[in-house]
């Protein structure tokens, strides 16, 4: 029996099939490439020394979909595949809402139709929109302001009428919030294509110098220094908790959301100030206006992910910091660099 990880080779994906081949689990790998490499699975094996399967399918081919389910014995589903850029789900509604909505669609079809009902689920904190107040706990109401949070929303709500339809269903909904660092052996990590639009790839690429600065976007936010506040977690930490959850859907029935953050809140000038200090690079920065859309403070209340799936955040932004920088040294250009040889088609079956 496996565990399906749609979207397995992106960035979460790639760092939580390390943690569940760790616990022991065996897993089977799909993704469309669409923004990834399969490089990142190859590291993935070099790295836990265990082989898996992978195929190359997107969730729109509803044939290629269930020769995965023909092929496997499957007993959950973690669903990470989607896009995930917010100026560009602006710019491409339909776009994002037929690639994440009508591929979750068809994956829970498959899945009800080869009777696989355990579910856990990519949702974003975006999910919140504008909170009225911060920490933020699941009992928030859910509004956002742009396609890519609003094909969050209606898959949580999907997903909520599927288990009023059908309770045998275990599903797990979970609100990252900023997911940054990378695999403490430097072998995995984050690869935006092209010019990053999230703050820790945009430090790291000021770090190796690929770009001149910095722009901190607003330093007039009513928060301690100016600058826009958030909730940031180390991607291994995110990664357990999604084990975490599986163990939860695969114990139990039900659908239930949980915030995965670590429950603080840090500025982006705090975050350069670290990312300084623990590698002794100086980042540059100056500072621009607000970027539409953002709030001020965002942080979680995990509570919630500790009571019930006995998971806390370990790893604080020092350890964020040195990870993202020791993976951005290591691959100054990520997934494309020529050191990939080295990990070719190793331990693949
Ligand atoms: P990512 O882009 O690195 O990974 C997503 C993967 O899904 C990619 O490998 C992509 O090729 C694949 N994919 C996309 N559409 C597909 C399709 N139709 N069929 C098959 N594969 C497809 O992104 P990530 O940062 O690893 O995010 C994973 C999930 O977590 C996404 O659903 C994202 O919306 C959600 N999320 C991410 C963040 C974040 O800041 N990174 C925050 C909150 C939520
Ligand atoms: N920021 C800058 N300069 C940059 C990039 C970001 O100052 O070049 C600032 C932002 O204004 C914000 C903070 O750094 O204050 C974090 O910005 P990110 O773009 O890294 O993250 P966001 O909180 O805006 O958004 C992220 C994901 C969304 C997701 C959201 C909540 O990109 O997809 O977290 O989970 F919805």
């Amino acid at each position: 029996m496996a565990i399906l990880i749609t979207g397995g080779a992106g960035y979460i994906g790639s760092h939580t099939c390390i943690e569940l081949l760790n616990a022991g689990y065996e897993i089977i790998c799909l993704d469309n490439f669409s923004n990834s490499k399969s490089a990142s699975l190859n590291r993935v094996a070099a790295i836990t020394g265990k082989s898996f399967k992978w195929y190359e399918v997107d969730l729109l081919d509803r044939q290629g979909l269930e020769k995965v389910f023909i092929d496997n014995e499957i007993e959950a589903v973690i669903h990470f595949a989607g896009l995930k850029a917010v100026g560009e789900s602006v710019a491409s509604p339909l776009h994002y809402y037929h690639n994440n909505i009508t591929g979750t669609l068809i994956l829970c079809e498959m899945m009800e139709k080869y009777d696989v009902k355990k579910l856990v689920f990519s949702s974003s904190a975006t999910v919140y929109g504008m909170p009225d107040s911060v920490p933020i706990s699941e009992d928030f109401p859910m509004h956002t302001t742009n396609p890519y949070g609003r094909t969050k929303i209606m898959i949580e709500e999907i997903l909520q009428d599927l288990y009023v339809s059908d309770i045998s269903w275990g599903i797990c909904l979970l609100r990252y919030f900023n997911p940054i660092g990378a695999h403490e052996s430097g072998i995995i990590g984050e690869d935006p294509n092209g010019t990053p639009n999230n703050l820790m790839p945009y430090i790291t690429s000021v770090a190796s110098g690929k770009r001149k600065e910095l722009q901190v976007y607003g330093c007039d936010y009513p928060t301690a220094d100016g600058t826009g506040v958030r909730d940031y977690i180390h991607v291994v930490d995110l990664a357990n908790g999604h084990v975490k959850a599986l163990e939860k859907v695969m114990s139990s029935t039900g659908v239930d959301a949980y915030n995965l953050g670590t429950g603080k809140g840090n500025s982006v000038l705090e975050i350069i100030a670290t990312f300084e200090e623990v590698t002794g690079k100086r980042i540059p920065y100056t500072f621009a206006a607000r970027r539409p859309g953002d709030v001020a403070e965002c942080y979680s209340d995990p509570s919630k992910a500790k009571e019930e799936l006995g998971w806390v955040a370990k790893r604080g932004i020092k350890e964020m910091c040195r990870d993202a920088w020791n993976w951005q040294e290591k691959n100054p250009d990520g997934y494309k660099g020529k050191d990939n040889n080295n990990f070719k088609n190793r331990h693949l079956p």
